[in-house]
C-alpha cells in the first residue's frame, strides 16, 4: 500500500485552474521531489494534501484511507506535517519555546485544567519540556534553545521549523523550498540533514526545490509541474535532460 496516493487531483480558484489532474504514489521511506517554475502549483499540491484547501475535484488517500476534505489539524494527527515556503516561526520568542508550541498545539486540556495547575497539567508541561529538548538534541539544534529565533542564522531557524513539524510525530513530512535563502554550503548540509532525519524518524519526504543539484542528490522520482500540470516524471538522470522539463524552466532552473 502506498503511503500517500492522490488520484486526479484538481484545484480551481476562482476562474484559475492551479492543479489539474494531478497523481501520485509515494511509498514509505521514499524522498520525493516535487519541482516547476514559480505559479506552477507546488505549493497548492501541498496546500491541498495538509487541508488547507479542499480538492475541487479528486482523491487523496493516506495508509489507504480517503482524507480528502478532512481539516489540516485532522491531517496532522493522522501522521502529515509541513513546513512553509516563507517560515512561519514565532521570531520573537526562543527556537525551545517554538517547539514546545508545536506540542501544545496538539494537546487540549480540560476546562478545569485551563484555570487551575493540575498536577495532571503540570506533568504534562514537564513532559512538554523534555521532548522538545531531546528533540532539538536529535536535530543537534540544542545549542540554540535559548535564543530568541530572529537573531539565529537563516539554516538554523529553517531547521527550528523542521522540529516543530516533527513534534506531531509524523510519518510524512513535507518540506516547501527547504533551501530557499541559502548558500551552497549550507544547501550541502541541508541534504545530508534531511537524509539524516528521514532515517532517524522513520519519515517518509516530499519536498518542493528549485535548485537542481539538491533535487536531484535528495530524490529518487521527480514530478515536474507546469501550469498545474504534470509535464514529466521519473528518476532524476531522465527528468534532467527532458527537453520539456527544460523548456519549461527556461530562465529558472537554479544550477547549484
Ligand atoms: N489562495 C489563492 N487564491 C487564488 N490564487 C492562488 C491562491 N494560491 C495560489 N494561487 C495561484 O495559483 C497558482 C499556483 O500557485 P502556487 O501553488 O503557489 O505555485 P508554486 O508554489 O508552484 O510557485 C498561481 O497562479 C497562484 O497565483
Ligand atoms: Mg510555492
Amino acid at each position: 500500500m502506498a503511503l500517500l496516493e492522490i488520484r486526479n487531483m484538481t484545484h480551481w480558484f476562482g476562474g484559475l485552474r492551479a492543479v489539474y489532474n494531478f497523481n501520485t504514489r509515494i511509498e514509505p521511506g521514499e524522498i520525493r521531489g516535487l519541482i516547476g517554475p514559480n505559479g506552477a502549483g507546488k505549493t497548492t499540491v501541498f496546500n491541498l494534501v495538509t487541508g488547507f484547501y479542499t480538492p475541487t475535484e479528486g482523491q487523496i488517500f493516506f495508509l489507504g484511507r480517503e482524507i480528502t476534505g478532512l481539516r489540516p489539524h485532522q491531517i496532522g494527527r493522522l501522521g502529515i506535517s509541513r513546513t512553509f515556503q516563507n517560515l512561519r516561526l514565532w521570531t520573537h520568542l526562543t527556537a525551545l519555546d517554538n517547539v514546545k508550541i508545536a506540542y501544545y498545539s496538539q494537546i487540549r486540556y480540560g476546562l478545569i485544567g485551563a484555570f487551575f495547575n493540575t498536577r495532571a497539567r503540570r506533568e504534562e508541561e514537564e513532559r512538554i519540556d523534555h521532548e522538545a529538548r531531546q528533540l532539538m538534541r536529535m536535530l543537534d539544534i540544542d545549542q540554540y534553545a535559548h535564543r530568541v529565533v530572529s537573531g539565529l542564522p537563516y539554516g538554523i531557524q529553517r531547521k527550528v521549523e523542521i522540529a516543530r513539524a516533527l513534534a506531531t510525530k509524523p510519518k510524512l513530512l513535507l518540506l516547501d523550498e527547504p533551501t530557499a535563502g541559502m548558500g551552497p554550503a549550507e544547501m550541502e548540509e541541508t541534504m545530508a540533514f534531511i537524509r539524516r532525519i528521514r532515517d532517524q524518524f522513520n519519515l517518509t519526504i516530499w519536498l518542493i526545490e528549485h535548485k537542481m543539484k539538491f533535487v536531484m542528490g535528495l530524490c529518487g522520482w521527480i514530478q515536474v509541474l507546469n501550469f498545474g500540470e504534470i509535464i514529466a516524471e521519473g528518476p532524476p538522470e531522465e527528468i534532467q535532460r527532458n527537453p520539456e522539463v527544460i523548456r519549461a524552466y527556461l530562465g529558472e532552473m537554479v544550477e547549484l
